[in-house]
């Protein structure tokens, strides 16, 4: 599998986005995406991915009241709820409970803000969108045992270094790639102590540049 970070809480999984919100990765240009996962309507989530849905056809799958916005907006947009595996053809998806908030233009409710959990070409992996530090976490360590996580680190919105390192011991998952940081100052991190501890609980870090790829 290929993942490519974009920036903030952006990535590139093989064919699928997540979180297009492309200010840091101004070049980039999707090609053969088939689905987009938006986890909140934060603009720095939601981001370009009804521009990118409309342009290529490609399939925003976003809780329901976001997704209901997105097909307004002359998107395709595919409406969930938590809870529930949506198959795709490359694999599977399950939203999860994320502890944030969310509305689109930063005013209108979007909706609950969910994290994905994504089963593609054998691994798990689970994006945690924007969320505080949570004991959902140990259940969705019971249930589907991630290989890869993506977590936030940049603090005031969402969890810090601290409550990430924290995370990544209850959801015992060996890889864990740090997001949602240094993007504006509030959320500014330093990850060479996020590193660290993530050395230091026995499991790796993978701190990816922007536009950076790797097949894992
Ligand atoms: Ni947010
Ligand atoms: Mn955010």
């Amino acid at each position: 599998m290929k993942i490519t970070y974009l920036g903030h809480s952006a990535f590139e999984i093989n064919n699928i986005l997540v979180d297009p919100f492309l200010v840091m990765c101004p070049d980039y240009r999707p090609e053969g995406i088939t689905d987009i996962f938006v986890t909140h309507a934060h603009g720095d989530h939601l981001g370009s991915a009804i521009e990118i849905s409309k342009k290529t056809g490609a399939t925003i799958t976003a809780i329901f009241e976001l997704a209901n916005y997105c097909t307004a907006q002359g998107a395709i947009a595919n409406g969930i709820g938590l809870g529930g595996w949506i198959n795709y053809r490359w694999g599977r998806t399950i939203a999860v409970p994320a502890f944030h908030s969310s509305s689109i233009d930063y005013k209108f409710n979007g909706g609950c803000p969910c994290g994905f959990v994504f089963e593609i070409d054998g691994k798990t992996i689970y994006h945690a969108g924007d969320t505080a530090l949570t004991s959902e976490m140990k259940t969705i360590r019971e249930l589907y045992q991630p290989d890869i996580v993506m977590l936030p680190i940049g603090g005031h919105y969402t969890m810090d270094i601290e409550h990430a390192v924290k995370a990544s011991e209850w959801l015992e998952a060996n890889t864990i790639i740090p997001m949602h940081y240094n993007t504006f100052e509030v959320i500014n991190a330093n990850v060479k102590d996020f590193e660290r501890q993530i050395r230091e609980l026995g499991k790796t870090p993978l701190v990816l540049g922007i536009n950076q790829s790797i097949e894992i």
